[in-house]
């Protein structure tokens, strides 16, 4: 028996015994992975499967950096764990068969409401970094933001885009304003058509403990003293337009709106900033009640914990950025998947549990 159990250990140690961190089980097999190895592309199904082969396939260091999120991460959880209190209401009798999903962001035409959001360092997995990305927005007709963080240059990343492709660009407000203004002009000069400013670490330091075990962090040179103020004096260092993002209450939702930029996006940067952070949807429902105007003056985006288009319906039912010209009823929170274009809305309603 001895030789055979011997055996059977070897075999089993070559295979992927991953932590699937309590992410949902539809059943993925890791088995025959290798470690190491990307696993099969057929074998990912949903994008918590893509996390997982990530987590296969990276080196412990990289996985870390991209997966880490400050202190409990409680918030990074409710970002994944919150739309269990959500119900959609979908109706029933409504035709369906031609379902458009364009909309509009800023005025530019996409395929989607749904874009590739801002993440530092593409080039921790893939050599190809941003450009992949770029292409990759390009082929399915959506918006991508490539961060100022980037492994690519800005130069580079733009230089891969299609042509007619738009892409907004993100920055930090970094305390050294020469570099600011400078990088500002880069991202204008070299043809993106908005700026995302993240305005959720300025005088924070995320701290990150999963990424504390391979590295210090190098991510500061934010600008403690920034305000409100600076916000709409930062309006003057470009002619781009702005859209603050992480903005993470109804109040700075509503202080955004009137200050008159032409949106706002709702980011807890995936609970890698500050844990105890709300979620896009406890922030939107505070909007509806307190400051339901706001859906009227500006486009709302939000992010967190999305990973599933159910997800994408429950932010636009609640007002999030699919459209930016519609009524939003403060009671009955619908929102046509398809835009004002469409020949035949599809109307959904979430509501909470809680
Ligand atoms: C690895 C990683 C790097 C990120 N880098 C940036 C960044 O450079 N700038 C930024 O504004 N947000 C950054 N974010 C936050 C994302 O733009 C986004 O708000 C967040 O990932 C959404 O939450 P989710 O990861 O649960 O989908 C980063 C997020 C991750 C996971
Ligand atoms: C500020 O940024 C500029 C431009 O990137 C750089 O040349 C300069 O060294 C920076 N100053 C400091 C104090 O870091
Ligand atoms: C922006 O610049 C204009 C023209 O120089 C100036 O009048 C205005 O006060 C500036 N706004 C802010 C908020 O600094």
């Amino acid at each position: 028996m001895r030789p055979v159990v011997f055996f059977l250990t070897i075999g089993l140690s070559a295979a992927a015994d991953i932590d699937t961190e309590g992410l949902p089980n539809t059943g993925l097999d890791t088995s025959s992975w290798t470690t190491g190895t990307a696993p099969p592309i057929d074998d990912l199904v949903n994008l918590h499967d893509i996390q997982i082969a990530a987590k296969n396939t990276l080196s412990a260091a990289n996985y870390a950096y991209y997966r880490t999120a400050a202190l409990d991460e409680v918030t990074y959880q409710n970002n994944l764990f919150a739309w269990n209190k959500i119900r959609l209401n979908g109706f029933s009798f409504t035709d369906v068969s031609d379902v458009n999903l364009k909309t509009t962001i800023l005025g530019y035409e996409f395929d989607a409401p749904f874009f590739i959001a801002p993440a530092a360092k593409a080039g921790r997995a893939d050599d190809g970094a941003e450009g992949n990305l770029v292409g990759a927005a390009n082929a399915a007709g959506i918006l991508y933001i490539p961060s100022i963080s980037s492994t690519q240059s800005i130069e580079e990343i733009a230089a891969a885009a299609g042509d007619d492709q738009v892409m907004f660009h993100q920055e930090y407000v970094w305390s050294n304003k020469t570099r600011l203004q400078d990088e500002l002009t880069r991202i204008e000069d070299t043809g993106f058509k908005a700026l995302v400013l993240t305005v959720d670490n300025t005088g924070i330091q995320g701290i990150r403990n999963w990424q504390e075990r391979y590295s210090s962090s190098n991510d500061n040179g934010h600008d403690a003293t920034f305000t409100i103020q600076s916000l709409s004096e930062l309006q003057n260092m470009t002619s781009l337009p702005i859209v603050p993002k992480g903005v993470k209450t109804a109040h700075d939702v509503k202080l955004c709106a009137d200050l008159g930029f032409p949106a706002v996006y709702i980011s807890n940067h995936g609970g890698r900033v500050v844990d105890l952070a709300p979620t896009a949807v406890e922030i939107l429902l505070d909007v509806h009640r307190l400051y339901p105007e706001v859906f009227n003056q500006i486009e709302i985006w939000a992010d967190g914990g999305v990973r599933r288009a159910t997800h994408v319906l429950t932010l636009l039912a609640l007002g999030a950025r699919a459209i930016n010209t519609r009524q939003v009823e403060l009671d009955y929170f619908g929102a046509p998947l398809s835009g004002e274009t469409s020949s035949t809305p599809y109307y959904v309603s979430a509501s909470t549990y809680t």
